[in-house]
């Protein structure tokens, strides 16, 4: 059995329905502070295996050793935290609270129930300004944000229980930019109020809820002057975590990016988004957006070898494709 924290959300969801399709029994646990019961109907509707949900926070260390007690759990996947990078800038404290105090609520819990198999999700933000391209897992570790740097202390925290106790098995996984949905279309990115990401917000143009994209910078040193990004698929990302499930069979610790290795800009995603869904995307160009890079994306082999082979397969045509069918199908998301 294994506990999902923040099972309800993006990420989470896509990975509830590949862990079922593998046939794993799981637990989700999730407050719902970002995400709707709505998506757990839908991982159901899809998989058609049932499976159990715990409304409950990750602070909260009764509720995480009763769940792992209760369901017998055996590994634990932990997508549960905040993750917008404006918002850790202006509210840090509730970052630390969330991300830090309840990775370390959660990795107590672990310890006092004997479940010592950990997949963590981690960030490319986690680097910092690139020293060199590719990044690989040996890049030196410097975020710029307050979201970045809950992470990393997660990420030395993770390192450092495993360098106390070796029976610990850790995989820490950092995404490049998770985009596109389930081929259903029933599952995908719903996020609150006016979207930061480049994704959800050109769709939300396509669809009409919104009038005209901003670009943030064409000045960049890239082919044409907008900022680069390696965009993954989020099922490539799902299939990704129940590939480290496996490598969770040994003990220790190891990070692992888990991106396409190549880059797209964000002149080449209105494209292809256009494309994908027949609508106009408009733009405006504007001043660069403050704490961007001009470019960012992943050396994979380490992942590749770590994870049995596993690799992202889907293009950028199919997130695109992928992403509109949801949003299309859901213009409000999961408010219907
Ligand atoms: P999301 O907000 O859609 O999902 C996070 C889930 O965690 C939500 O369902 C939310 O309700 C839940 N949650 C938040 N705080 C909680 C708490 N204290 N207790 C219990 N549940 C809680 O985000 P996502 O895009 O699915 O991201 C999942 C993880 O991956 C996050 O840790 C995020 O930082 C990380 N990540 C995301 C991206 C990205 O671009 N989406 C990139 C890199 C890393
Ligand atoms: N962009 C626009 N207009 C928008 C939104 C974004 O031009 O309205 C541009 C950005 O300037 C950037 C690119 O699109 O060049 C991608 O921006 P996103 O905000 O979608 O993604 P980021 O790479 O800035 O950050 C994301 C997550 C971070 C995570 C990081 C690496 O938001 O949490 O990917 O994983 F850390």
């Amino acid at each position: 059995m294994i506990l999902v924290t923040g099972g309800a959300g993006y990420i989470g969801s896509h990975t509830c329905v590949e862990l079922l399709n593998a046939g794993k029994e799981i637990v989700v646990l999730d407050n719902f502070a970002n995400s709707s019961r709505k998506s757990l109907e839908r991982v159901l509707q899809i998989s058609r295996k049932p499976f159990a949900v715990v409304e409950g926070d990750i602070r909260d260390q009764a509720v995480l050793e009763k769940t792992l007690k209760d369901f017998g759990c055996t590994a634990v996947i932990h997508f549960a935290g905040l993750k917008s990078v404006l918002e850790s800038v202006n509210s840090p404290l509730d970052y630390y609270d969330n991300n830090v105090i309840g990775s370390h609520r959660l990795l107590r819990a672990m310890q006092t129930s004997g479940v010592k198999r950990m997949i963590f999700s981690s960030s490319a933000t986690v680097y910092g300004d690139p020293k060199f391209l590719p990044y690989t897992e040996d890049h030196p570790l410097n975020p710029v944000n307050p979201y970045g740097r809950t992470k990393l202390i997660v990420e030395e925290m993770l390192r450092d229980l495993s360098a106390s106790d070796p029976t610990w098995s850790i995989g820490i996984l950092r995404y490049f930019n998770p985009i596109g949905a389930h081929e259903s279309g029933l599952i995908g990115e719903d996020p609150k109020g006016v979207p930061n990401n480049l994704l959800p917000f050109v769709a939300q143009v396509a669809v009409g809820r919104r009038e005209r994209l901003n670009i943030w910078g064409n000045d960049y040193d890239t082919a044409d002057g907008t900022g680069v990004r390696d965009y993954i698929h989020v099922v490539d990302l799902a299939q990704g975590h129940v590939a480290a499930l496996k490598s969770l069979e040994q003990t220790g610790c190891f990070a692992l990016n888990l991106g396409t290795g190549r880059g797209n800009s964000v002149l080449e995603v209105v494209k292809a988004f256009e494309q994908a869904s027949g609508k106009p995307i408009p733009y405006d160009m504007r001043p660069r957006r403050s704490g961007d890079i001009a470019s960012c994306y992943a050396a994979t082999d380490r992942a590749t070898r770590y994870l049995g082979g596993w690799r992202a397969t889907r293009d950028i045509e199919t997130m695109c494709r992928d992403h509109w069918r949801w949003q299309s199908q859901n213009p409000n998301g999961y408010a219907g």
